[in-house]
């Protein structure tokens, strides 16, 4: 594959700078070869040695690494649209789980749905995702409760990444609610996690664990013996954390060194101190707070105060952020939790990927994989400003314009 030159744009390249915290470049030039960005800089500083290599004119386009979407639940069956008309009426999302519903009446449909149906809807997800320049996905198992379908939802995941241009990380979440064949036994249920963690993880199908540690979901006991099971596989571990209550799984996934913990309203100060010693992430969830109605914003100033990474998720998921738009949670971001457009791109790219522990990708430098995504905008911070408008021109995923978005100008 010959070198490659994209001319004509201008650059975010997510490399923090003294007064440009964004790293942006005017009047730049990318080079790359295959998977791989081989430079990025000034336009006038590019080396003579790239100066014939096939060029690409970007019409002005702004550029940043590919979009990061690092916490989605992206495989489902069946809907949960009579859930929403409950809550409408003033049930609760946790009143619902409790009934038998949420996750359960998810987890029936997802059980009865069949490979190519999963894949079927799933891609439709993929396809929102795909179409504003998302090139890495992660996708958590947990409609299934049961090896059988665990493995079928991971499965899909996987394939999803055969049948479209972008990256999938697959997160095992077997200890998301308890399975219906396990009501009051809940370390059972862990007995049963555990087995299917290690059959999932041999056949090949997880990059990472997580656990939904809640008064709905699973104590902190139970969330400590999935963990202590991921650390003997040697896989990096993730935690749906005070989500609704302050639950106190933060610090204990900080303990594992946890890449990230997500949600995390409820946050506490000292679980906030032991997340930054160990350079956990936190992934914060806008699409979530503003479905389920919740009041309570994650504590912003704590975590900067600690220094902690902020990522932003879409969360996709049936039943409390049923939305495929990873720019729509830029806005949310910034209005709802008061983020900078600058934490909020950051936590998109640079902070995704470390979420997911890639760590050659979210930021545009030599060495880093070319994967691209170029905008119709003024300024980056357009893309928290404007929302529900298609500003991605195309996207370049490993070294090639992808089919879906072929470049437009
Ligand atoms: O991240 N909180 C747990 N899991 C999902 C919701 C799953 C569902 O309701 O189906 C979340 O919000
Ligand atoms: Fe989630």
């Amino acid at each position: 594959m010959s070198p490659q030159v994209l001319i004509d744009c201008q650059v975010a390249t997510m490399i923090p700078q003294p007064e440009n915290p964004l790293g942006m470049i005017r009047d730049a030039a990318i080079v790359w070869q295959g998977e791989q960005l081989h430079w990025v800089g000034r336009r006038c500083d590019l080396p003579p040695q790239w100066t014939n290599a096939q060029l690409h004119e970007a019409a002005g386009a702004w550029v940043t690494p590919g979009l990061i979407d690092c916490h989605t639940h992206l495989v489902w069956g069946g809907s949960r649209s009579q859930e929403f008309r409950l809550r409408l009426n003033g049930a609760s999302y946790e009143e619902i789980a409790r009934a038998g519903g949420g996750i359960i009446s998810t987890v029936r449909a997802t059980r009865a749905a069949s490979d190519s149906e999963l894949q079927e809807a799933a891609l439709k997800r993929l396809d929102s995702l795909l179409a504003e320049g998302v090139t890495t996905v992660e996708i958590k198992s947990g409609y299934g409760l049961e090896a059988e379908t665990e493995a079928k939802c991971l499965r899909v995941a996987r394939n999803l990444a055969k049948v479209r241009e972008v990256s999938i990380c697959t997160t095992f979440l077997g200890a998301h609610a308890l399975a219906p064949e396990f009501v009051n036994q809940p370390d059972a249920y862990i007995d049963t996690v555990l087995s299917m963690l290690s059959e999932l993880y041999n056949e090949g199908l997880v990059d990472a664990v997580d656990v939904f540690c809640e008064r709905i979901g699973f104590s902190l006991a139970q969330t400590e013996r999935v963990f202590k099971a991921a650390r003997n596989l040697n896989l990096p571990i993730k935690l749906h954390a005070e989500q609704l209550s302050d639950s106190h799984g933060a610090a204990l996934a900080a303990r594992y060194g946890a890449l990230s913990c997500d949600h995390l309203e409820w946050l506490n100060e000292e679980s906030a101190r032991a997340m930054s010693q160990a350079g956990t992430v936190a992934v914060l969830l806008p699409g979530a707070y503003y479905f389920l109605r919740e009041t309570r914003v994650p504590p912003v100033d704590l975590l900067r105060a600690q220094g902690i990474p902020i990522a932003l998720s879409t969360d996709c998921n049936p039943g409390s952020s049923p939305c495929n738009s990873l720019l729509l949670m830029l806005s949310m971001g910034c209005t709802l939790f008061r983020l900078t457009p600058e934490e909020a791109l950051t936590g998109v790219t640079r902070h995704a990927a470390r979420a997911l522990g890639c760590i050659d990708r979210g930021i545009l430098q030599t060495g880093a994989r070319s994967d691209l995504a170029l905008w119709d905008i003024d300024h980056p911070s357009d893309l928290c400003y404007v929302f529900g408008q298609h500003t991605c021109r195309g996207t370049l995923y490993g070294g090639a314009w992808r089919a879906t978005s072929t470049l437009k100008v």
